[in-house]
């Protein structure tokens, strides 16, 4: 089954590389208006996208950000970022011993920044634009707070870069999926479908033996047992840490 909306779902692929050209102001409005579009828990967008303007901040981030300098050179960067802070403040103001943001509102507001993040990108390859999420703005938690003046209870999610796509990218296979079938459980986890890891890696990157076992040898190394993925999960353990702490000692600035 087919129609235009899930075609240009099978059409869209990573963009990383761009025209040198200005994305014009009225297109990446449109692309903002349609992600708070998204569903959002309760109708409580809690989200905020920094638009990143400043060519100086888009060079810190290709560095802060695993080192892609392909950021830099990004058209258009937008920071999805979990936030409580405005319902937050509006509910200590009438009632200050209201129970602070937890652990569970801070995965509610991630789930809210994705999902508008990815109406983000649906809608600007509708508008002939291509995208690239970097999942590596969760890095260096402190060094992105201070450089993105981000307050308690703000947090980045993913951050996009988007622009034109060049004929290069237009024309660059896109890469192959897992099978529905594998990744679909029915009423509940199904083991026996997980344990068929290797026969899916097969399938996906069509190898099999030694080849098949090198390359996943390489794929761990580059994407597991790596600096950054580490440095992920010590920045985002920070983050919840920042997130669920003591909101008295931030008082004032709330
Ligand atoms: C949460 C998330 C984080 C990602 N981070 C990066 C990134 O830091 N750098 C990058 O080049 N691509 C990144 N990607 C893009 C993926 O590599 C890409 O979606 C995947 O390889 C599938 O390719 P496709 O998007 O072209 O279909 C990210 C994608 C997601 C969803």
């Amino acid at each position: 089954m087919n129609n235009d909306i899930i075609q240009s779902l099978y059409d869209r692929k990573s963009v990383r590389v761009y025209e040198d050209r200005p994305v014009e102001e009225d297109v990446k409005q449109a692309v903002l208006a349609a992600a708070i579009q998204a569903p959002t828990a309760g109708n409580m967008a809690l989200y905020t996208i920094l638009d990143i303007t400043d060519q100086d901040i888009k060079e810190k981030l290709s560095h802060s950000c695993d080192n892609q300098p392909f950021i830099a050179t990004a058209p258009v960067v937008l920071i999805f970022c979990a936030d409580y802070r405005r319902w937050y403040s509006v509910f200590r103001a009438q009632d200050e011993h209201t129970r602070a943001p937890g652990m569970g509102d801070l995965f509610l507001a991630q789930a809210d920044a994705i999902i508008a993040a990815q109406n983000a990108v649906v809608a600007a390859q509708s508008l002939g634009l291509g995208s690239c999420y970097i999942g590596d703005i969760t890095e260096h938690f402190e060094y992105h707070q201070r450089l993105l003046k981000l307050p308690q209870y703000v947090v980045p999610a993913v951050m996009l870069c988007m622009g034109y796509p060049t004929m290069q990218q237009r024309e660059r296979e896109k890469p192959r999926r897992f099978e529905t079938a594998d990744l679909v459980h029915e009423n509940g986890y199904d083991e026996e479908k997980a344990a068929a890891m290797h026969r899916m890696l097969s399938g996906l990157w069509s190898l099999t033996g030694d080849a098949l076992d090198e390359r996943l040898r390489r794929f761990r190394l580059r994407k597991w047992d790596s600096a950054f993925s580490e440095e992920m999960s010590r920045s985002c353990a920070a983050m919840a840490k920042h997130w669920c702490g003591n909101p008295e000692e931030q008082k004032e600035t709330l």
